[in-house]
């Protein structure tokens, strides 16, 4: 027999001989697992109570940040450095330890380190999950060249609610949506070498009033459907960690939550991987008045679950003499410190050659990163509107007038979370759009108008003049970055300052107007909405915008990103969603005693799902398969995608399931599959979706999940409208 030590010290040995001895396939994962538990056991077995509890801070770069700490194994994780120099110190500062463990070096990685790729919104937008994995995977190499091992990202928090600032951040609305994004987001962070962090557990998108950090209240039944299934798909995908939010939740905050960290995440879901608290929400406890003050919260957060304290330092302070008075077991501790170290073993780190850093200088984006980027940025550019002013005809000679205060800089473009972005990488709008002129020799004439918050109508005249001068307008308007983002929540979704009246006056010229919205959330626009030539949401495109807006709008690429969320025509509609539950009296026009308002369309303006091409696409053939099927079966639905214009294009097909007769009312559609499917013109395509009937299901109040049998209706088509429909039937 071979000695589990002998292979330990022997890596690449022991995992040739595991294969040689066992075959290759499914026995070496888990020889694998068994040795780093034996590993964790030994390292546990030696480390004193404070070295325990130093695996347990995460300390901040801030002024006072001490290295001696760090020798002392006192510190098990960092964050907030900023270049390849510092983090090789620190990592050589743990080296020195008695131990010697590793740190984890974390930072906010969630669209790009130096390049920018569009933000989670947008992404989800491009429905095309192997796009996003790849960006993930490129800001990771970006991050890990630099000596970062770990990100907090993604963010999967579903929200309902574009008041809330931080929705960019997130996936959108649908469930199914942000199950698919989120994995395909932690798959590729992994496969670039950064462990994950899932965060913000849980329901921190449900905020009331769209207020950041405000509490939330989400029946069992909505968390366990509709918010936690994401962090479920992205553990599967092998999340390594789990940040706790910093809300209360049904009267509880999630940092303190027994039933979230460890009833969920530990017992109803196995899941061994560590939870971090967001920044400083262990302190924050105490304002949450479930703590009576710093010692208290340490104590309740280590109960609830949380392994890791970022940023509070009071498991460092509070712990070690709360064990010694008998209020806090060892082997919790121990416990947690367990959960973090396992993460360290199975990232690799403790075999990770110390990073080299001569320099904090972050390298600049390379060409590739920068393709990627504007692949993906256009890719989630939605085409909302068009007369036909779409795309510009690239004729010599054609003149276009540039307009807006979002039109010249690449600073807002690139949007919040943007870890070190240097701005002079950015290419606005105003520079992809005249590099892009001048080969068609078309001219642009820029006048912003204003400035991004546009304050003062001072140069409308002279934007109004421009327009007057050209054939179509480009207006680029909506939010400045600092409007999205953490405690980035709005009360208005209105386009901020003057720009409305910017916008009324450019329509006023009787010239097409194309607008351009650059926002981290659906913008109320209001009746002028009808009179655009054409409307572009563009989200925050990142570090190649400028470039990726101008191949949206000259039909360089072919625009094929749906709405990841229902646009709302007020914000009084709030919240406003496609998977809405049944009502008794649903809207019936000239009716008053029917779902409606009685100033405004019960409907949003654009609908989940939604959103135009160059190119026209038709749906037909409905093929349902098999008419019966066993719960353990698939439900396989084809239909034939043919492309009917002049020109290529993607298009999205998109699978919807209502359940007509259930114990509890069931949404009226919800998205369950979805295939982006690129055709020439003139060409069709059979698409089949499937979905296990295993996911035909839903939770009941009790916390228990039930697939009832009986009908199902199916809805087919290329937004939540989708009209081709039929039956199927789950079996017992
Ligand atoms: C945010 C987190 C973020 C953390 C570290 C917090 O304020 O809520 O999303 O990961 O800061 O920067």
């Amino acid at each position: 027999m071979i000695s589990p030590r002998f292979l330990r010290s022997m890596p690449l040995l022991a995992s040739l001989l595991v294969v040689l001895l066992v075959g290759p396939g499914r026995a070496a994962p888990s020889a694998r697992a068994a040795d780093v538990e034996a590993r964790l056991d030994a390292l546990i077995a030696r480390m004193t109570l404070e070295e325990k509890i130093g695996q347990l801070h995460l300390a901040p770069n801030n002024p006072g940040f001490d290295m001696g700490e760090v020798r002392a194994g006192h510190v098990g994780g960092v964050l907030a450095f900023t270049g390849a120099r510092s983090v090789a110190a620190v990592q050589q500062a743990a080296r020195e330890s008695r131990l010697g463990i590793p740190l984890l070096v974390g930072l906010d990685v969630l669209h790009g380190l130096r390049t920018m790729f569009p933000l989670g919104l947008g992404e989800a937008a491009s429905f095309d999950p192997d796009l996003a994995r790849r960006a993930a995977e490129a800001a990771a190499r970006e991050a890990v060249a630099l000596g970062f091992n770990w990100t907090f990202a993604p963010m999967a928090d579903l929200s309902r609610d574009p008041r809330w600032g931080r929705i960019i951040e997130g996936f959108g609305e649908d469930t199914h949506l942000g199950e698919v994004l989120t994995r395909a987001r932690v798959e590729g962070f992994r496969a670039g070498g950064l462990a994950a962090t899932l965060k913000h557990f849980a329901g921190y998108g449900a905020a009331q009033g769209g207020r950041d950090y405000d509490a939330a209240e989400i029946s069992v039944r909505d968390l366990l459907d509709s918010y936690l299934p994401p962090f479920r798909a992205g553990l599967s995908a092998g999340a390594e960690s789990v940040m706790s939010a910093f809300h209360s939740l049904n009267g509880v905050p999630a940092s303190a939550s027994h039933m979230l960290l460890t009833g969920i995440l530990r017992e109803r879901w196995s899941w061994d991987g560590f939870v971090v608290s967001d920044w400083a929400a262990i302190e924050q406890l105490v304002d949450h008045g479930v703590a009576a003050d710093h010692a208290g919260a340490a104590v309740r957060a280590l109960a609830a679950g949380i392994d890791m304290d970022m940023a509070s330092g009071l498991y460092r302070r509070h712990l070690a003499p709360a064990v010694r008075a008998g209020l806090v077991p060892e082997a919790a501790v121990t416990e947690a410190a367990r959960r973090v170290i396992r993460a360290k073993l199975r990232m690799g780190l403790f075999e990770q050659p110390l990073p080299v850093g001569a320099t904090d200088d972050v390298p600049p984006p390379t060409e590739a990163a920068r393709a990627l980027s504007r692949q993906l940025a256009r890719d989630t550019m939605v085409l909302l509107r068009n007369d036909g002013t779409l795309p510009l005809t690239g004729r010599a000679g054609t003149r276009i007038a540039l307009v807006g205060g979002l039109a010249g800089g690449a600073a807002d473009l690139v949007g919040p979370h943007a870890a070190l972005v240097r701005h002079e990488d950015g290419v606005s709008v105003r520079q992809g759009l005249e590099a892009r002129a001048a080969r068609a020799g078309a001219t642009v004439a820029f006048a912003p108008g204003c400035d991004a918050l546009c304050a003062s109508t001072e140069g409308f005249a002279a934007a109004v003049e421009a327009a007057r001068a050209a054939d179509v307008v480009v207006a680029v308007l909506g939010e400045s970055q600092d409007f999205s983002g953490e405690g980035g929540s709005r009360a208005y979704l209105t386009l901020p300052g003057q720009q409305p009246e910017l916008l009324r006056r450019l329509v006023e010229t009787g010239k097409p107007v194309v607008l351009v919205l650059v926002a981290g959330r659906p913008i109320e626009l209001g009746p002028v909405v009808d009179r655009l030539g054409a409307l572009v949401m563009a989200w925050f495109p990142g570090t190649e915008g400028g470039h990726a807006a101008a191949d949206i709008l000259f039909g360089d690429a072919e625009p094929s990103a749906k709405l990841p969320l229902s646009w709302p025509r007020t914000v009084g509609q709030v919240p406003l969603v496609y998977d809405r539950a049944p009502t008794g009296r649903p809207a019936q026009p000239g009716n008053r005693y029917t779902l409606r308002y009685v100033d405004e369309e019960v409907t949003p303006l654009f609908r989940f799902g939604f959103g135009l091409g160059y190119t026209t696409f038709a749906l037909a053939g409905l093929d349902l398969g098999e008419a019966r099927i066993p719960r353990s079966g698939t439900v396989e639905i084809g239909v034939e995608l043919a492309n009917t214009g002049t020109r290529p294009g993607r298009e999205v097909v998109q699978l919807y399931v209502r359940q007509p007769v259930a114990s509890s009312t069931r949404p009226l559609r919800q998205l369950k599959a979805f295939e982006k499917v690129a055709l020439a013109p003139g060409e069709r395509r059979r698409v089949t979706l499937r979905v296990p009937a295993a996911e035909l299901g839903f939770h009941r109040e009790d916390g228990s999940y039930v697939v009832e049998p009986g009908p199902r209706e199916v809805f087919v088509g290329t937004s939540s409208e989708a009209a081709l429909s039929g039956r199927v039937e789950i079996t017992d």
